[in-house]
């Protein structure tokens, strides 16, 4: 565990940003992140239903190893412990997700408080400790028996139903939680799920039946995000929509680079943001998609587009793109270092999407809801990951240098997880779990980055070094 090893070369390009801001504005709110169904386990316990993520890792050949999220981290019953380790850290925050089916077993219908007591401890004991809970509500989870009942994502009822589930939560823990995201990274719960087959529940359907899922996905967020605010008013409550651009990044900062590159990151991004920032479609990928276009009913655009309290970025890798290279098309910079999932480790992403998303869809306010990496190497002496977060973390202080609206910033994860179809040979995790006996053990990176929380600005540190 003690191997030296080299510090990475993973740094931003100082072609494309400036990199001198060190310190956060005050009040950044730093955190971790994780979700239910990647470390809770206790899969059918106290009264919690079978979600689609369940049945398909009980379904032979899907997962990697054949891996399940039935045990997964046991979060469940080590809450407490997992709570005392972030406050440990120096944590402010901590982004987790609500297991819909632990709260409603068939999805709609009577509530299961055993789930609810599960989520008001933690948001307690978190709150005991001085860190602000925030739940995503959908993070991929659905109960199975709402796709045995509608199609799941296919109907309308379920988005519909998504708004029933926000309100059993926002009963119980309302009076306690203030930020709230919908939904987590929406494409892949839709095009993964039912386009790709490779996520659950594993249906490879027709365009226009996938392009159906991704408008039922924002139509949940738009029932959810109504429910929060009709049961605890608009001031009480942030509300968030989460999203996972894998943009395309300017080669230079010359005017041309930097303007295709936007516009490229529009095209893929604005199917996503321009509904919830904008109440509208995009013209021109609406016009592209022909008869395939979702079927859009009176009333849908005004619960969608009721706008977001903030935006939450999910942000692992990208591509360059350059008006004179390449005939204008985007590339995997090849110099660039790997992670384990092959994910090339592109910085200044930090700066590049933040100021994007700035001048694109102005919002309120920003937070990285996601950002991390997976590697294996040097075990707990993982100085990658310390150079991941750190070389991602000057360029998003720069952004913030630069009247990027940024708030806060959760690293994913803060331990080691299922990570979905690749079961557990993926580690993100700022805290090692041990997959056998389910012991943690903070590595390097969660020290590091427990004084950056601390301290409010970024800087260089040893190797291993643990924390004065
Ligand atoms: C985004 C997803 O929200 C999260 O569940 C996943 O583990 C990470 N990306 C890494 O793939």
């Amino acid at each position: 565990m003690t191997t030296q090893l080299p510090a990475p070369t993973l740094h931003a390009d100082p072609r494309t940003v400036d990199l001198v801001a060190r310190e956060f504005p005050p009040g950044f709110q730093w955190g971790a992140a994780t979700s239910a169904f990647q470390i809770e386990g206790a899969w059918n316990e106290d009264g919690k239903g079978e979600s689609i993520w369940d049945r398909f890792c009980h379904t032979p050949d899907r997962i990697h190893g054949g891996h399940t999220g039935d045990v997964a981290c046991d979060h469940y019953h080590r809450w407490s412990e997992d709570v005392d380790l972030m406050a440990g850290m120096g944590l402010k925050a901590y982004r987790f997700s609500i297991s819909w089916p632990r709260v409603l077993a068939q999805g709609t219908g009577p509530v299961n408080e055993k789930g609810l007591d599960f989520y008001e401890r933690l948001v307690d004991g978190l709150l005991e400790r001085g860190i602000e809970p925030c739940p995503t509500l959908y993070h991929w989870d659905l109960p199975q028996a709402l796709e045995d009942r509608w199609g799941g994502w296919r109907s309308r009822d379920t988005a519909k139903a998504m708004g029933e589930f926000a309100q059993a939560v926002a009963r119980r823990l309302g009076s306690r939680v203030k930020k709230w995201m919908t939904i987590n990274e929406g494409a892949n719960a839709a095009d993964r799920g039912y386009g790709l087959g490779k996520f659950a529940p594993g249906l490879q359907l027709p365009r226009k039946d996938v392009l159906g899922t991704r408008h039922n996905v924002m139509l949940a967020h738009g029932h959810a995000s109504r429910a929060l605010r009709d049961t605890l008013g608009r001031d009480n409550v942030e509300i968030g929509f989460v999203h996972d651009p894998w943009p395309t990044l300017p080669a230079t900062r010359s005017v041309e680079d930097v303007e295709l590159a936007k516009k490229r990151f529009r095209r893929t991004a604005g199917w996503w943001h321009d509904p919830v920032w904008l109440g509208r479609y995009p013209e021109e990928e609406w016009n592209e998609f022909g008869c395939d276009v979702p079927d859009v009913l009176a009333g849908d655009m005004e619960l969608i587009g009721d706008r977001p309290d903030f935006m939450g970025l999910n942000l692992y890798s990208a591509q360059r793109v350059s008006a004179t290279r390449n005939e204008g098309e985007p590339w995997m910079r090849q110099e660039a270092m790997r992670t384990d999932f092959g994910w090339y480790v592109e910085p200044d992403i930090g700066y590049w999407i933040p100021m994007f998303c700035k001048e694109m869809w102005n919002p309120p306010a920003i937070y990285v809801t996601e950002n991390g990496c997976a590697w294996d190497v040097g075990g707990l002496d993982d100085v990658w990951r310390t150079a991941y977060h750190r070389e991602f973390l000057s360029s998003l202080a720069q952004a913030c240098a630069q009247g990027a609206p940024v708030k806060g910033y959760f690293a994913w994860s803060l331990m080691d997880n299922f990570e979905w179809a690749e079961g557990f040979s993926k580690r993100f995790g700022l805290v090692h779990v041990d997959f056998e006996s389910l012991e943690r053990t903070v590595k390097a990176s969660g020290n590091w980055y427990s004084r950056v929380a601390r301290e409010n600005r970024i800087f260089d540190m040893g190797q291993g070094q643990k924390l004065a």
